[in-house]
């Protein structure tokens, strides 16, 4: 059984699309995929968490809808076969101990869990490097437009730096977050589409901050590794996302709540929309999570850095 964690963003969600630098930190909180050979010509996916099933041949080659809910899972398999320079009649599962479509790097977990479950079944053992490019294909193909954030981070694992087209620099960090999830489910690609047309309309206005939002993150790698505090970078980022127009009122609720609780800093992670927010709450962990629960939405508390994808027996 392939395993891989979920991430946050810590910094740069949006300005990643355009080039600019992103700071993340993988949860603990994972994705499980299992996949058996079957004598068939079908690929068949069940997944109580993705909640439904389906099955589709071994060759097919329609891209699939925006609404199909295995979207992912089918361009991995298709990915995954490519690569191999083989493919077979597939049943594959899908656990989650993350929430869907809420910005917690779901799609991405399954998509990279995919690939190296497929691949190895193959008789191809995927580096961590290729599995994150291939990972990032499928995205891309699903999408439309994505950076290479997410599936970087379902293949590395640990708190990087992603400057895309460079690399994913690993950075020595214990995090003291605090994850709410305000339940509202939103589509990424909706969400960089809606980013993607106010740029367009305002490109004068937009580009700055999108440009501001890779200074913000630039900083916050700087004030990780001097032990520095991030939480008024976090704040900040925070009303910049809201500039783009990706905010929500639940995901202010829950901000505001976070910072009345005493953290340092909160902004929303991922997509926005709905989704999930993070709170940096040094000391205040407990109290924050409190206040988020108050609001009615599910916490989680995280220090960050967990492992990427591995092979559990
Ligand atoms: C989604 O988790 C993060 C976005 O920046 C999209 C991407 O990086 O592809 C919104």
């Amino acid at each position: 059984m392939l395993t891989v964690s979920g991430k946050v963003i810590l910094f740069g969600e949006h300005a990643v699309v355009y080039g600019e630098p992103a700071l993340a930190s993988a949860i603990d909180r994972r994705v499980y995929v299992r996949v058996e050979r079957t004598a068939g010509d079908a690929v068949e996916v069940e997944s109580e968490a993705l909640g439904s099933r389906t099955s589709f041949p071994v060759d097919d080659r329609q891209d699939p809808s925006p609404e199909e809910p295995f979207r992912y899972v089918r361009k991995a398999v298709h990915v995954a076969f490519e690569h191999a320079g083989d493919k077979t009649g597939l049943r594959i599962s899908i656990d989650s101990e993350l929430p869907v479509a809420s910005g917690l790097g779901t799609s991405a977990a399954v998509s990279v869990a995919t690939i190296l479950a497929v691949g190895r079944l193959l008789g191809k053992d995927i580096d961590a490097g290729t599995l994150a490019d291939l990972g990032h294909r499928v995205e891309l193909e699903v999408q439309g437009a994505a950076s290479p954030t997410d599936t970087a981070m379902a293949a590395f694992g640990g708190t990087r730096f992603i400057q895309p087209g460079e690399g994913f620099e690993a950075l020595d960090a214990s995090l003291p977050l605090v994850v709410g999830c305000t339940g509202i489910q939103r589509s990424t690609k909706a969400l960089v589409d809606g980013v993607r047309r106010r740029r367009e309309a305002y490109p004068e206005i937009v580009d700055p901050v999108l440009k501001a939002i890779g200074e913000i993150t630039r900083k916050a790698r700087d004030c990780l590794a001097d032990g520095r505090d991030l939480g008024v970078l976090m704040d900040i980022n925070h009303g910049l996302l809201e500039a783009l127009g990706v905010g929500n009122e639940k995901l202010s609720e829950l901000v505001h709540a976070a910072r009345k609780a005493g953290a340092g800093g909160a902004k929303l992670t991922g997509a926005g929309g709905g989704g999930c927010m993070i709170a940096y709450a040094p000391g205040s962990q407990d109290a924050v999570a409190e206040a988020i629960r108050a609001c009615g939405c599910r916490v989680l508390k995280t220090s960050g850095g967990s492992e990427g994808a591995r092979v559990e027996p």
